[in-house]
């Protein structure tokens, strides 16, 4: 997207003039700078475009705070972690765990322990790979294709994760790719965007947030299996999680760049997560935010309790008793 200027990329009904919005203008760049009251407003404007559309949709089990209509869903990315051993130990503390029935819950193991774990693994939790390859598979030396994450149980695969991005350069269309290609097979994609710290100081947040959202929206036929992550790569791993506001402006953002650019549909049903630092700790104030719609968890998933306590954050959206 060419354009840096917030009120270009976000629509606001009759704001007239560029709404102040907390570390994401070239004039605010500290991460935890307070949020004005202006930004509040305009969320809010931009909030009630949306609900008047979600409205409709949202499921009647008694949860409020959810802009979207979409089921709570916490992923747990155990990344390049984990032996025989401690994975068992994992496995055996998560299916001892009580979790909220009203949760969809994933676990993305490194590739060599999924038959374990899929072998082991209460159903009541389903399996991604962290990875996979474009197309169907070959002579491909390294990869993993679509159909051997089926064939070995997994039902999701999590594409375009900063790790991917920026360790090992994959590229927006390269993912986009993929993320058609495991679609079309049938998997669930776990979608990943999100800035990096200089992108966000310099006022690039929702440029970067748009084109890679773009590069998934181009290639993708439906988006009926798409959950998109929102993980800012200055939070991913850096005990640095963005605050409840920071990422609830982003979020409703994207919610409102699918409504105008997919369907107002796909805007209300498509989970909108959040990554990036998250743990047991934090989980409850973010999950209150309207359009944090569950999150996809890195270091604080190795450990079942903490990950247990974070799946049931969704608790923190429901009404009170
Ligand atoms: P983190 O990782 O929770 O360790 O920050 C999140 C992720 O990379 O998905």
């Amino acid at each position: 997207m060419a354009s840096s200027s917030l009120t270009a990329q976000v629509s606001c009904g009759t704001q007239p003039s560029a709404p102040s919005f907390s570390g994401l203008r070239r004039t605010c760049p500290m991460l935890d700078a307070a949020v004005s009251f202006s930004h509040q407003s305009f969320c809010n404007r931009v909030n009630s475009s949306i609900r008047l559309v979600s409205s409709s949709h949202r499921s009647p089990r008694g949860v409020v705070a959810m802009a979207g209509s979409g089921k709570f869903f916490v992923g747990g990315n155990w990344k390049c972690n984990g032996t025989k051993d401690s994975i068992a130990k994992l496995v055996s503390d998560l299916n001892s765990a009580s979790l909220e029935a009203d949760v969809d819950v994933v676990v993305s193991p490194p590739f060599v322990y999924i038959d374990q774990v899929n072998s082991s693994l209460s159903d009541r939790i389903e399996i991604s790979g962290q990875n996979s390859w474009v197309g169907k598979g070959g002579a491909f030396t390294g990869e993993i294709s679509v159909e051997q994450l089926k064939d070995i149980g997994c039902k999701w695969v999590i594409l375009g994760h900063s790790e991917r991005r920026h360790v090992i350069g994959e590229q927006d269309e390269f993912i986009g790719k993929k993320a058609a290609y495991a679609l079309s097979e049938g998997l669930g994609v776990i979608a990943c965007i999100g800035e990096k710290l200089e992108e966000r100081e310099a006022g690039k947040t929702f440029d970067v947030c748009f084109d890679q959202l773009k590069a998934f929206a181009d290639a993708v036929p439906s988006w009926d299996k798409v959950v998109v992550a929102y993980e800012p790569v200055w939070a991913i791993g850096t005990g640095k999680v963005a605050s409840p506001q920071q990422a609830q402006e982003v979020h409703v953002a994207v919610r409102d760049w699918l409504k105008k650019n997919v369907s107002e549909e796909v805007a209300s049903k498509t989970r909108i997560i959040y990554g990036g630092s998250v743990n047991g700790g934090n989980c409850a104030e973010l999950a209150k935010e309207e359009d944090i719609d569950g999150f996809l968890v890195g270091g604080a998933s190795l450990k079942g309790p903490e990950f247990a306590t974070i799946v049931n954050s969704v608790t923190s959206k429901k009404v009170a008793a």
